[in-house]
């Protein structure tokens, strides 16, 4: 099974694809974790993506999909893309990618959200660098206050791109170059199963659940 969850910075992809992937036992596919990763194994991917991330801009579009694509063709079974496409060229790419492996997208799920609520949560994010669980200092407390439950001992961090003026600019990259994406898949036939993100965690989580699980009975 592959699925393509969309949805602005903040949405919640990376929280309820966590979920996701231990229910149906599927590979998580997050390109913003991935570069983060480059970034920190200081590789020349993880270079060329930096002041892209940083100032809130989409890394290039050729960059972004051979990563990508790599990425899914080397995981084994279903995966989960999370980030994954952003703009309408990566989309079509992906299509052409997953074609030639005879491969397709199962569900496509649209997490929405106003970008008023979305700042507080990107400013109260903190994530955890060993393990990538995300928590926030009001909705989401980890047990010890700035710690990881899963990983004794290890500090969480916030992100770079959190800071409230490149926040501000990742909701206008997202709206002049990601919302797009909708239309783009809309326009080809998918289905879009399109969730409320402003709601409970665990209400989001039991509404994809449950479209899912009408999928897994197909
Ligand atoms: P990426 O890491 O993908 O960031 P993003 O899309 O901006 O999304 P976030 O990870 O910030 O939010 P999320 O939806 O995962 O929310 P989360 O679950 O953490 O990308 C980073 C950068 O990499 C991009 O800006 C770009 O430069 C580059 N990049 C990545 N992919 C690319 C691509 N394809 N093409 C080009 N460039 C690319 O939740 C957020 C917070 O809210 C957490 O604290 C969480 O606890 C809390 N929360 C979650 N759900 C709820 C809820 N229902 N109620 C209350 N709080 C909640
Ligand atoms: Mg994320």
């Amino acid at each position: 099974m592959i699925i393509v969850l969309l949805g602005p910075p903040g949405a919640g992809k990376g929280t309820q694809c966590k979920r996701i992937i231990e229910k149906y036992n599927l590979t998580h596919l997050s390109s913003g974790d991935i570069l983060r990763k480059e970034r920190s194994d200081g590789s020349e991917l993880g270079k060329k993506a930096q002041s892209f991330m940083d100032s809130g801009q989409l890394v290039p579009d050729d960059v972004i999909i051979s990563m990508m694509v790599s990425a899914i063709n080397a995981s084994d079974g279903g995966c989960v893309l999370d980030g994954f496409p952003r703009t309408t060229v990566q989309a079509v790419e992906l299509d052409k990618a997953l074609d030639s492996e005879n491969k397709k997208i199962d569900a496509i799920v649209n997490l929405q959200i106003e970008d008023a609520v979305i700042e507080n949560r990107l400013t109260g994010r903190r994530s955890c660098p060993a393990c990538g669980e995300v928590y926030h200092l009001e909705t989401l407390k980890p047990k010890k206050d700035g710690f990881c439950d899963k990983c004794s001992d290890q500090e969480l961090v916030q992100r770079p791109d959190d800071k409230p003026e490149v926040v501000k600019n990742r909701l206008v990259t997202y709206h002049a170059q990601t919302a797009a994406v909708v239309g783009y898949y809309k326009k080809s036939g998918y289905k879009i199963f399109n969730v409320n993100a402003d709601n409970e965690i665990d209400k989001i989580t039991a509404e994809v659940f449950s479209m899912l699980d009408g999928l897994v009975a197909v």
